[in-house]
């Protein structure tokens, strides 16, 4: 067998033990490492060796993250045609940072950016990156925001820097995701410019709390970071209402719809970020609800000019793509893989119309695992998925909370896997749909198992 062989042979083998395998990895450290040397060999070993010894060393660490029953954090699986190509894109093994170092890289990243802003229903004239996953989003798109806002100022952010440069503020829904925090930190804004923002429905921004920010601060320069789909409850801001009035004073709005963009992608769901088109940047993910396998973020950027002016360089050595798109030129990288290629496949595989049904189906199964467990004795609803994530409280008869507690019990059981969480001070339990292949059959199972944990607990 080739060393390709064995590695589809592992794949596949992977693949088909999803409808059994124990969602979470039941092995022990030392159980990965022993099919492996324990100090860097003098001689090197044949490569089918190799690859046996790293599918071995794996396999009792590997979650079923790509399944039907993974409802934990925010993760997709990886679509046929989006893993196939993936797994060409590695053989292939494209420097897609220029056009001249990769023309299929380069132009089918073109088609793939131009597929997304439709799917999304964004400007089509907007710019975009094909990034490591959302916070790298973040880090791209708010660099250009960066740039826009001093540049209103009068200051040259890439040329003169931060040190002396005018105080930017950010004014963020309180419901923020950490990789803003971090973004910030990357792009030496640090967090204490960060004014949080609530005073609306659960994890929104009221459009009394936005003005009275905008007021404090009239002419600092200004960034509003809004949410399509909180952590928690998936909560989307008033895009409509919140937009325009950032932009009338001068601010940049910025959108983390890591998962939740894609609520735009589906007629059904779209009303949930009404007006998300009229924001100025978006970040979000291929690999979560787009189901592109993992390194697939999006930064998509309505201001072409402040995008390519915080990220593009020349060197001498470098060629221009000329008539075809530089993907160095929107991305913070260099050299990078071919990395827009499995979502130009996943955009493909589905379509307009599958993206929408994939989207609606999560939302549908979110919401049926919300109600098969609420309706077990011990379990209290705190949130029923308008998007495509719920909370769940868990009580003893006692009246404690024992959600961490039932959490653990439906993981070790294998059949499926969630995440905990705090809301509104109390600890739930998170459920979050966005796989491709979650079956009405995992929602069943899903709600067996945690029935068989919540009886065995209380
Ligand atoms: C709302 C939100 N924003 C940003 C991120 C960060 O995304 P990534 O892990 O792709 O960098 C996540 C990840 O779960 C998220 O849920």
């Amino acid at each position: 067998m080739d060393t390709l062989d064995i590695a589809f042979a592992e794949a596949r083998r992977y693949l088909a033990s999803l409808d059994h395998r124990p969602v979470k990895s039941r092995g022990s450290a030392d159980d990965m490492r022993r099919p492996l040397p324990v100090r860097l060999p003098d001689q090197g070993m044949a490569a089918a060796d190799v690859v046996r010894a790293i599918a071995a060393a794996a396999e009792p660490g590997l979650t079923g993250s790509a399944g039907g029953r993974f409802f934990a954090w925010v993760k997709g699986g990886a679509l046929p045609a989006a893993l196939a190509t993936d797994i060409m894109c590695s053989a292939w093994d494209q420097n897609a940072v220029l056009a001249s170092t990769s023309p299929a890289g380069a132009v089918l990243e073109e088609l793939a950016g131009q597929f997304l802003l439709d799917a999304l229903r964004l400007p089509a004239d907007a710019s975009y990156a094909f990034v490591t996953g959302c916070q790298m989003a973040h880090v791209t798109a708010l660099a250009a925001a960066r740039h826009a806002v001093l540049a209103r100022a009068g200051w040259d952010v890439e040329r003169q820097g931060l040190a002396a440069a005018p105080a930017i503020r950010v004014l963020a829904n309180a419901h923020r995701h950490g990789s803003i925090e971090r973004a910030l930190r990357l792009l030496g804004l640090g967090t204490d410019c960060l004014v949080p923002l609530g005073g609306g429905e659960p994890g929104r921004v009221s459009v009394a709390a936005l003005t009275d920010a905008l007021a404090a601060a009239p002419d600092a320069p200004t960034i509003v970071i809004l949410n399509a789909g909180d952590l928690n409850i998936g909560a989307c801001d008033d895009f409509a209402a919140l937009c325009p009035l950032a932009q009338a004073a001068g601010a940049w709005v910025h959108v983390d719809g890591a998962f939740g963009l894609w609520a735009n992608a589906s007629p059904r769901l779209a009303g949930l970020v009404a007006g998300v088109d009229q924001a100025d940047s978006w970040a979000t993910d291929g690999h979560k609800w787009l189901n592109t396998p993992y390194d697939c973020g999006m930064a998509i950027t309505r201001d072409v000019a402040a995008h390519r002016a915080a990220m593009r360089l020349t060197a001498a050595y470098l060629t221009s793509g000329g008539a075809i798109r530089d993907p160095m030129d929107f991305t913070p990288e260099w050299s990078r893989r071919a990395r827009a290629l499995p979502a130009l496949a996943a955009l493909l595989e589905l379509g307009r119309d599958g993206i929408a049904a994939m989207i609606e189906r999560c939302c549908d199964h979110a919401a049926a695992i919300y109600d098969g467990i609420t309706a077990l004795p011990g379990a209290t609803g705190i949130w029923r998925p308008t998007l495509n994530q719920g909370l769940i409280r868990f009580d003893a008869a006692t009246g404690a909370n024992i959600s961490d507690a039932v959490i653990d019990a439906i993981n070790a059981s294998g059949e499926a896997f969630f995440s905990g969480g705090t809301w509104n001070g109390e600890r739930v339990m998170r459920i979050s749909v966005c796989g491709w292949n979650t079956s009405a059959d995992d929602v069943a199972r899903s709600v067996a198992a945690a029935g068989v944990a919540l009886a065995g607990l209380r």
